[in-house]
């Protein structure tokens, strides 16, 4: 294998690989603001420079592909003139607003102004301002931040599929835009406050809520689709403020679409049924505690039950509820649910070329490897159940047409809004993706974990627990 040194180290590397890459494979920091593992390299903002012994200029990093015995210094006087130089070049116009900043603590600017750049400024000049455009319903754009890295729009060429991100004008004047300044297409806009390595494009929905550094981040997966993107949970005082993708090469890349960043809204929703309710006759649901709605509830699942269990509940979850139905209620009628027209797993489609999958359960895949077979009620006669008990995790659809085969009650176990639940006799309130751990399986067959990363709210419980409780 060929060998290149870098700041006197010695490193094997594939041929064709440049010295950012294996730099970046051995720990060796190279700052960067143009180049993404993902996108296409363009070698525009000089950041990465590096000194090679007999090359006479100096040369950009991601660019550079390494040679046989190639010697590389990061870290020379001559690159660190050439880092503060560029610092100070693309901090010219920058407005300098951390402080009102959603990007500060997370941005790489900030960060390498304070490694590279010099601690003060020698512009006296009247800083370049942008009028900005709206950009849709994702993105909040602010170009007086921008360093024209050219990344947005490699990742609308690149990635999100459509073209639809450009740069106007040339030089001091140079804008970076949508085609007509239209609202952006892609399902994947939230990736590009990700990606900018300033406050230039930053997520609508995150703006001014919350000081990134004060984020507890939690490793867990987005409960979507079967994709089973890869993502950080970050909250404070049990308030989940924003999911961000992590990165995982098999499954979802760096990405995530925007359907799966910002569903966990509906966990703090304040139509979610968080008490018991139980509805008396024709009633409303009325809250109350866990030990009168067990009492209340339990009488009510007798004879022959129905069992409808979401697809977007864990494996474990599954196997509680199974053996629950064996053991207690004695019945053989379990079956799935989760997405309209998507029965099972072999109907689970690409519903784009990038990640997001026409199943739109997480577990639909785990579900029928369990042995769950899939709810049709076509398939079944009017009146033929006593009671049913439905489970949800909390992105499956809501059932809401069972009342011609359940003679009796319905109570529905785990996530559901009071809006949505008008033929059910009882709410009994599980836990959202964030609020529990366990696995699930995704589209390829590949298990992962959720993980807890808030307390459950209110008076929700685990389904294990409620199980036991109406045992
Ligand atoms: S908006 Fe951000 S990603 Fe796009 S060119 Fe400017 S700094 Fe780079
Ligand atoms: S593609 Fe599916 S799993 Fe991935 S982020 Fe979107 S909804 Fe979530
Ligand atoms: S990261 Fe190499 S030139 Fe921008």
């Amino acid at each position: 294998m060929p060998k290149c040194i870098i700041d006197s180290k010695e490193y094997e590397f594939k041929a064709g690989e440049t010295v950012i890459q294996i730099a970046d494979r051995n720990g060796v920091d190279i700052p960067r603001f143009c180049y993404h593992p993902a996108l296409t390299v363009v070698a525009q903002c000089r950041m990465c420079a590096v000194e090679v012994d007999k090359m006479g200029k100096l040369q950009t990093a991601c660019s550079l592909p390494a040679t046989d015995g190639m010697v590389v210094h990061t870290k020379s006087e001559k690159v660190k003139q050439a880092q503060a130089s560029v610092m100070e070049f693309l901090l010219i116009n920058h407005p300098l607003d951390c402080p009102v900043c959603d990007e500060a603590g997370e941005c790489q600017l900030q960060d390498y102004s304070f490694s590279y750049g010099a601690p003060d400024s020698r512009y006296d000049e009247m800083r370049r301002t942008y009028m900005d455009l709206d950009m849709g319903s994702v993105i909040k754009k602010n170009m007086n931040r921008c360093i024209h890295c050219t990344r947005c729009i490699r990742f609308c060429d690149e990635v999100g599929g459509y073209r639809e991100m450009v740069a106007l004008k040339r030089g001091n004047s140079t804008e970076i835009v949508t085609v007509d300044g239209a609202p952006l297409q892609t399902q994947y806009a939230g990736n590009l406050a990700d990606i900018c390595p300033t406050g230039s494009l930053t997520l609508k929905d995150f703006r001014f809520k919350k000081r990134a550094w004060f984020l507890k981040k939690t490793p867990s997966v987005c409960e979507g689709c079967s994709q089973g993107c890869n993502i950080e949970v970050h909250q404070e005082n049990n308030v989940v403020y924003r999911t961000h993708p992590r990165e995982n090469m098999d499954i979802n890349k760096w990405w995530i679409c925007d359907e799966g960043r910002f569903l966990f809204h509906y966990v703090h929703s304040e139509e979610r049924v968080l008490n018991p309710s139980v509805r008396d006759g024709t009633s409303a649901l009325e809250k109350m505690d866990w030990y009168d709605a067990v009492e209340k509830v339990s009488p009510k699942i007798k004879g022959k039950a129905l069992v409808l269990v979401g697809s977007d509940l864990t494996q474990e979850e599954i196997q509680a509820i199974q053996q629950f139905a064996a053991s207690k209620l004695q019945t053989t009628a379990v079956y799935h649910y989760g997405t309209e027209n998507i029965l099972k797993a072999a109907d689970d489609t690409e519903e784009d070329k990038i990640l997001r999958r026409t199943s739109k359960t997480s577990n639909l895949h785990g579900a029928e490897k369990l042995g769950l077979k899939p709810w049709k009620s076509a398939d079944h006669n009017s009146g033929e159940f006593d009671c049913a008990l439905v489970f949800r995790g909390g992105r499956a659809m809501v059932l809401n047409q069972l009342r011609k085969c359940v003679k009796g009650a319905i109570v529905g176990v785990g996530v559901f809004n009071s809006g949505a639940v008008d033929s059910y006799d009882a709410v009994l309130p599980g836990l959202s993706f964030v609020e529990k751990s366990g696995t699930i399986v995704n589209w390829q067959g590949k298990e992962q974990r959720l993980n807890q990363s808030i307390a459950p709210l209110g008076e929700s419980k685990s389904i294990t627990d409620i199980l036991q409780l109406l045992r």
